[in-house]
């Protein structure tokens, strides 16, 4: 079967995978670049492609629950219960490593964060090639996550090959939560894996902290990142739209209630918050591509379910 570039086939991701190559993969949340945990030379070319930082590490992606001991020294509980309860599925762990995990994957933290992700395709990637596949998010350091392999097209033109999964159905980056303490945890990252999720798996078992024991390198803790290229407003009222107006006539709005007569382009928004967070990088990318000068977004109602899609539209619209 031949496929257009960078596009190529799950067998022939196999193939470069295993010979020490960087490849964009689908997940249920976002895509990921991934490459083999063992291939420093992989690894590293990671971190030159995204344009990021050495201090923020990388996510270790497993096809089975039981691979999990190799990776992780010590598992908590709370946590087994957790995977029991959400793996496959969009929730990372910070565990203590073990020495299999290399300093250049974990920053040279002690820790490691891993993930039995959902899609099948990705589960048979990663048993296929045999190893853990680190995989961040398959974008520019700081930039929207991609969720369609058109967005990572977009991302590295051909620099990187694709794997096509289709459309993304999380289409937000996984809750991460920092399991290293044997009764307490903190979520680290907001995701689809809400806190009341988490809570009522464990709540017999550990305490969900507000505030993390130690200050860890997460770059979903900076304040400005997910970010569009363009300026980003984010307004909860018709007065707010109306005062971005004033000094922005070329803008495209992301609304969830009525249209705006005066903007140039209009986007509807889902109003359930699981498809939202589906469409949400999508049309964010349409609209950094659009000829408009800025963009407004509809706040969405504050809500516990929507929690996750705050965090991110805060940090995009971050100044
Ligand atoms: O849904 C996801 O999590 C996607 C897909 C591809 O799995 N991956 C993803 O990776 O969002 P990335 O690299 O964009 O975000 C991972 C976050 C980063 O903010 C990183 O700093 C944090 O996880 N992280 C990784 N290892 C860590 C560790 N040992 N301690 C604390 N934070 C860690
Ligand atoms: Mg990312």
């Amino acid at each position: 079967m031949t496929i257009p570039l960078p596009f190529i086939t799950p067998e022939e991701a196999i193939t470069a995978l295993r010979a020490g190559e960087v490849v964009a993969i689908p997940t249920e949340t976002v895509y990921g670049l991934a490459a083999n945990i063992h291939s420093d030379q992989a690894i590293n070319k990671i971190f030159s492609l995204k344009n990021r930082p050495h201090t923020h590490p990388l996510i270790i992606h497993i096809a089975n629950l039981e691979e999990i001991t190799h990776y992780a020294k010590y598992i908590p509980p709370y946590a087994k219960r957790l995977m029991q309860a959400f793996w496959p599925g969009p929730l990372t762990f910070i565990l203590p490593k073990t020495e299999r995990v290399s300093d250049l994957v974990t920053g040279g933290q002690e820790t490691v964060a891993i993930r039995l992700p959902a899609h099948p395709l990705t589960r048979y990637l990663i048993s296929a090639v045999g190893h853990p596949l680190a995989a961040p998010s398959a974008n520019k350091f700081g930039h929207l996550s991609p969720t369609r392999p058109e967005h990572v097209e977009a991302e590295f033109h051909s620099q990187v090959r694709i794997v096509d999964g289709g459309i993304c159905t999380v289409g937000i980056e996984s809750t991460i939560v920092d399991a290293t303490h044997p009764e307490h945890y903190v979520i680290l990252r907001e995701g689809h894996i809400s806190k009341a999720q988490l809570h009522a798996i464990t709540h017999s078992l550990a305490t969900l902290r507000d505030t993390p024991l130690i200050e860890r390198a997460v770059s979903g803790r900076l304040k400005k990142h997910y970010a569009p290229r363009k300026k980003l407003f984010i307004f909860n009222n018709v007065a707010e739209l109306k005062t971005i107006l004033t000094t922005h006539s070329n803008i495209c709005v992301l609304h969830l209630g009525p249209p705006c007569s005066q903007a140039r382009i209009n986007i509807v928004m889902p109003t359930d918050p699981t498809q939202y967070a589906k469409a949400l990088y999508h049309q964010l990318r349409v609209a950094d591509q659009s000829n408009c000068e800025v963009i407004a977004l509809e706040a969405p109602p504050q809500d516990p379910a929507w929690l996750a899609i705050h965090d991110r539209l805060t940090k995009a619209s971050a100044l």
